[in-house]
């Protein structure tokens, strides 16, 4: 039974591949490493096997590929090993790339496989993406907020599971697995091998690697080979596809809750109405990418990834897959939204009180640590540049301009709230910074929470991307007025509650 299902999956395959290379020319090149690979995992896993076969991977060899030249080029390392060059990249190119760093290698049909291929895998043929990468404050996603003392707190206020005994509140820290399918879920987990388990496969008993913390690909995952993230957080595996990651569809999952509502925003955005509606007649995989030629309105990796070209071969924009090197503010407030921090690692940052975020309680940006004017004007220019490949210059300047007056604003209601929420600390009506007790785990501190992570946030995004519900009704000014006045009202009744006693 088991050899009939291994021949039928080896027929197949040769179906495919003659059928193949009537297609498309000869090239179709595998290792005789992957052919073995693919004996098996043609009937196992035919979703893999078929998105790997009708991929960039699964057509050209590396060979072929680095021939190509200027702006068309996809592979950048300047120098591949010899052995990778002829065939196409397969199943065992990647699984079994580097196996001595791999603390996930396992003996495998006789091979040493590792079921994780990182970014370090990737950059042996994508060196340029993967040291630009290592940049994004992405990449430093599980770091900043696990090693940050501040929001590591903030993760157990909000994951820990909660009792209530005797009038009053405990909160148990959350364990891994809740906080791997919570925040870390996007900012990525810390993969650990554990040990092997034997399991009873289609094939017969195998052995296998225990990875906690997999499966995850959030895009500051801490992989079992030192290095961070994971390309198939923009890209999913097996496609690995460009199409996909020009496509705003590859950030929805991430930048879309009331914290970080980039992807609601876009959608409603006219740029967003626009990809909807037109969005099938362009062309997604045209290298460089033409703006008038090959799409009319921008996508996130329009604006913050993509090399861009005018129609008459001019570049309007370099690529990147450091995605901050077009952002001048960070709008995401830590507390206050503040210029762009120097290093993407952001538990370097120390405040005057001494704490890790790159603003003062008071709002003052700390100073050190954020990038300078000369800096943010050469990003909001590079940002800019793209709009005016669609926009006059007035409408793009009032465009920032708003921005900026929405930053000040917003900055300002955080400002209101945060003087309520201090006077409270001061009236012993909640226990803060002065008592060194949590800042977020009390009624009123929740409030505060809303109102510079969800409110404040959402409108300078509404502002930024121009989707005006986000920065009015839904999420915007009518919750930042409002959760002032309930802040308000609850220090006051407690205060007067307090007088009573
Ligand atoms: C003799 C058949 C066979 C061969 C040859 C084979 N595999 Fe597998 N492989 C399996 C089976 C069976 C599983 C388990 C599938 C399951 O549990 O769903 C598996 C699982 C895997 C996994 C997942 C491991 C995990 O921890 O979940 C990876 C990755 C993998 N194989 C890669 C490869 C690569 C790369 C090659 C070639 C170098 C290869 N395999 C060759 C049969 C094979
Ligand atoms: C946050 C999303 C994101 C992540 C993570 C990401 N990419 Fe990309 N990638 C993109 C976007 C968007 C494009 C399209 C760029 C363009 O239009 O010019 C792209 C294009 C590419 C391309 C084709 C163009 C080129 O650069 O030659 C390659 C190769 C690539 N990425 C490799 C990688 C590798 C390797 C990693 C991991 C180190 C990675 N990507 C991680 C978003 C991402
Ligand atoms: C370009 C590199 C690359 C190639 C080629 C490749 N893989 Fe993978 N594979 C990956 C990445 C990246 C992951 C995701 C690992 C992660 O995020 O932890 C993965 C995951 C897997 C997994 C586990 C995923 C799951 O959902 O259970 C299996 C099994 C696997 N690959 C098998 C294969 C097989 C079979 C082939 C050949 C047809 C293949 N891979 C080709 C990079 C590759
Ligand atoms: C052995 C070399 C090699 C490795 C390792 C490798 N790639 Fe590639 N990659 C290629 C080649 C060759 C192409 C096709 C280039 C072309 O079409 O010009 C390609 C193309 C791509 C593209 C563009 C696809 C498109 O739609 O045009 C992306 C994205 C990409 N690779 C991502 C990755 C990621 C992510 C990894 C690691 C999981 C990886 N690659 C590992 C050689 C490699
Ligand atoms: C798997 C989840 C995930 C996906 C998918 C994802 N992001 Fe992110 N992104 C994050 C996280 C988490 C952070 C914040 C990390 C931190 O603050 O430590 C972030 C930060 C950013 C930033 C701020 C960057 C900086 O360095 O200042 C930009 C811009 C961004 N992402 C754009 C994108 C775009 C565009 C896409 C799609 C092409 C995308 N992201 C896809 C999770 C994701
Ligand atoms: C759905 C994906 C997603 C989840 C889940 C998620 N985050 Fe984030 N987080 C992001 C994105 C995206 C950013 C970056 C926003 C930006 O720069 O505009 C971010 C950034 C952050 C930052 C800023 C860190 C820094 O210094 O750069 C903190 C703090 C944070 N998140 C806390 C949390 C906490 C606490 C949780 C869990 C309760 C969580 N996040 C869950 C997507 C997510
Ligand atoms: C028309 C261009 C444009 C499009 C399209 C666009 N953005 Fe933005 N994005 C901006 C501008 C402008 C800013 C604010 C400038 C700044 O923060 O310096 C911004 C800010 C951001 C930030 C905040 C980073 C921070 O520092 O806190 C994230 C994250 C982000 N965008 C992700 C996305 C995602 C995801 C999409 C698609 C769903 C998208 N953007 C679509 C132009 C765009
Ligand atoms: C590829 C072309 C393209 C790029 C690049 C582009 N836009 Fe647009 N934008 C459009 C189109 C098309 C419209 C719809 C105009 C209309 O219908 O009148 C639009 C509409 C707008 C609107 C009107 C929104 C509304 O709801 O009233 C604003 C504001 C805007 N863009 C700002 C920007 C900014 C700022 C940038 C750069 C960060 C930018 N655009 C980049 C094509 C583009």
């Amino acid at each position: 039974m088991k050899t009939l299902k291994r021949l039928s999956a080896t027929m197949l395959l040769l179906i495919v591949f003659v059928f193949c290379s009537g297609t498309y020319s000869q090239e179709i090149k595998i290792s005789d490493n992957t052919r073995t690979c693919l004996d098996c995992h043609t009937s196992l896993h035919p979703g893999i096997v078929g998105e790997w076969e009708k991929s960039a991977h699964g057509r050209m060899a590396p060979s072929a590929a680095i021939k190509k030249q200027g702006m068309e080029r996809l592979v950048s390392a300047e120098k591949i090993p010899e052995a990778l060059l002829d065939n196409v990249v397969g199943c065992a190119e990647c699984h079994m790339i580097n196996p001595e760093e791999h603390k996930d290698s396992f003996d495998h049909a006789d091979f040493s496989v590792h079921p994780v291929v990182t970014p370090k895998d990737c950059s042996v043929c994508h060196s340029t993406e993967a040291m630009q990468y290592e940049k994004n404050i992405m990449y430093h996603a599980y770091g900043n907020l696990m090693n940050n003392p501040v929001y590591s707190d903030l993760v157990t206020s909000i994951n820990g599971i909660q009792t209530f005994e005797n009038m009053s509140l405990t909160i148990a820290p959350p364990d891994d697995r809740t906080n791997a399918d919570s925040c870390l879920s996007c900012h990525g987990t810390m993969l650990k091998v554990s040990g092997t388990e034997t399991r009873e496969t289609d094939l017969g008993e195998m052995d296998f690697p225990v990875i906690e913390g997999w499966p995850n690909q959030g895009v500051g995952r801490i992989n079992p080979d030192g290095s961070k993230g994971s390309c198939a957080s923009c890209h999913g595996r097996h496609a690995f596809s460009m199409e996909t990651a020009r496509k705003p569809d590859a950030c929805s999952r991430c930048h879309k809750g009331p914290d970080v509502p980039a992807y609601p925003v876009y959608k409603v955005s006219k740029h967003g109405n626009i990809y909807s509606s037109e969005e099938k007649s362009w062309d997604f995989g045209a290298v460089p990418w033409t703006i008038g030629k090959d799409f009319s309105a921008p996508t996130c990796a329009t604006c913050h990834a993509s090399l861009l070209t005018d129609t008459e071969g001019n570049v309007v924009a370099e690529r990147s897959h450091q995605m901050n090197d077009r952002l001048y503010k960070r709008i995401f407030g830590l507390t206050y939204a503040h210029p762009h921090p120097v290093s993407p690692d952001t538990t370097l940052i120390r405040n005057k009180a001494g704490l890790p975020l790159p603003t003062e309680l008071t709002g003052e940006p700390v100073e050190g640590f954020l990038i300078d004017q000369a800096e943010q004007d050469k990003r909001k220019g590079a940002m800019q540049k793209i709009c005016l490949s669609c926009h006059s210059t007035g409408w793009v300047e009032g465009h920032f301009d708003r921005l900026e007056n929405t930053i000040t604003t917003t900055n300002r209601m955080t400002l209101t709230a945060t003087e309520v929420l201090m006077e409270a600390w001061a009236k012993g009506a909640a226990n803060g910074l002065d008592k060194k007790e949590s800042i977020f785990n009390e009624g009123i501190e929740k409030k505060w929470i809303e109102q510079w992570l969800f409110y404040a946030n959402s409108t300078r995004f509404a502002s930024a991307m121009s989707g005006a519900d986000y920065g009015a009704f839904d999420n915007g000014r009518y919750y930042l007025s409002k959760n002032i006045q309930d802040m308000i009202e609850w220090l006051k009744l407690r205060v007067k509650d307090k007088e009573k006693k």
